[in-house]
């Protein structure tokens, strides 16, 4: 079980990555472009990935802070309802999305580390 829950981790690390590797394509993405996929992509591994290693903890002999997981969550939602809005219309992303949603995931990379 103990490889279960870090295939999980690992897979939630690379889930981050792919979502800070959207911000910086963001940065490229020529004025007008539709809101890159990858984030709804990145944000569901996210949600798979963390519900899952929270649901297992009674196998993992893990004791996670449920209070942090939560409000992770939420933040999490913000991003994927953020996301999932601007690439169902198809709208061109405005300025401020991409660095908000960055910030977002900053937030819980900081819970994450300095929330224990
Ligand atoms: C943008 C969304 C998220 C980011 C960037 C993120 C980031 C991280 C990072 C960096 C870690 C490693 C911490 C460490 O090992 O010290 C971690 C661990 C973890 N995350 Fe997330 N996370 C996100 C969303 C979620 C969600 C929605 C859940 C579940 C509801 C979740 C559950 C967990 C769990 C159970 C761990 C392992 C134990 C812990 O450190 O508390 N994460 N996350």
């Amino acid at each position: 079980m103990e490889f279960v829950r870090l295939l999980l981790l690992f897979l939630h690390l690379l889930g981050m990555a792919i979502l800070v590797g959207m911000f910086l394509l963001s940065r490229r993405a020529p004025a007008g472009a539709p809101l890159n996929v990858g984030w709804l992509h990145g944000a569901a591994l996210q949600l798979v990935t963390g519900l899952a290693m929270q649901l297992l903890a009674p196998l993992t002999d893990q004791d996670y802070n449920q209070v942090k997981l939560g409000i992770k969550l939420l933040v999490l939602i913000a991003i994927g309802g953020l996301a999932l809005t601007y690439v169902i219309r198809r709208v061109p992303a405005p300025n401020w999305l991409p660095p908000t949603l960055a910030g977002l995931v900053v937030v819980n990379v900081g819970l994450a580390v300095f929330w224990t």
